[in-house]
């Protein structure tokens, strides 16, 4: 079967009224970050899916032995937020996967050229290959920043089809330039918007997310 790359828009209530918020030009940077925190937990419970890994067993319950399912210790988690923005959505998943290790990207864009430069690197050197990867970035636009972000890890030993990117608005050009480098991978948006204007920004979007959230 050819694999390609799967998109998931979860239509899901609180995933839509966090939206709304977030897309509000009005809304003030202390809530602003409410919405994105809330986002992080909704889409990441719903990117865990079929995707955490479980181990059947049997537990004794005050009146009889029961099938019982646990997640899977034995098999790494790791969570990367590519910085500024995706510092946004790292606590919410963390309240689905709070065992998982956190590895920081910085990654900023080139305000003229849109070309991402990397500031911060705390990958390991090697992942183990069964290792689950979510990356958390709230925008995904030109596709530069997730595209350098995704080299850095499957470089490092990471499987895209193992990986998750949980984001809150993704735009076409992103899509098409993860969907032709990495079939099998999968990205949970809250939306996917029309377009990205000359100055690198998804229209409608929400605005620069990493200044919304740090009210810069
Ligand atoms: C924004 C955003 C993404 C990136 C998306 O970050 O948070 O990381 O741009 O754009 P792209 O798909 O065109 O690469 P920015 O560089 O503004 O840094 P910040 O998170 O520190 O605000």
């Amino acid at each position: 079967m050819t694999q390609q790359l799967l998109v998931y828009v979860p239509p899901h209530p609180l995933i839509k009224h966090w939206l709304a918020v977030a897309r509000d030009a009005a809304t003030p940077s202390v809530l602003f970050r409410s919405a994105i925190t809330e986002l992080g937990r909704w889409l990441s419970y719903e990117a865990a899916r079929e995707w955490l890994p479980t181990q059947n067993t049997v537990v004794n319950t005050p009146l009889a032995p029961c099938a019982a399912t646990f997640i899977d210790p034995q098999v790494p988690v790791a969570v990367v937020p590519i910085l500024r923005a995706g510092l946004g959505l790292l606590e919410g998943a963390q309240t689905v996967l709070p065992l998982a290790k956190v590895y920081h990207l910085g990654l900023v864009r080139n305000e003229e050229t849109l070309e991402p430069s990397c500031y911060l690197n705390k990958l390991p050197e090697k992942f183990d290959p069964e290792t689950r990867v979510l990356i958390t970035d709230p925008m995904l636009a030109t596709g530069g920043s997730i595209m350098t972000a995704m080299a850095e890890l499957t470089q490092r030993g990471v499987d895209p089809t193992l990986t998750r990117i949980v984001c809150v608005v993704a735009a076409p050009p992103a899509l098409q330039k993860l969907s032709a480098a990495y079939p099998g991978l999968t990205v949970y948006s809250a939306i996917i918007d029309e377009t990205v204007n000359d100055q690198g920004f998804i229209v409608p979007g929400l605005g620069d997310a990493g200044d919304r959230i740090f009210g810069t």
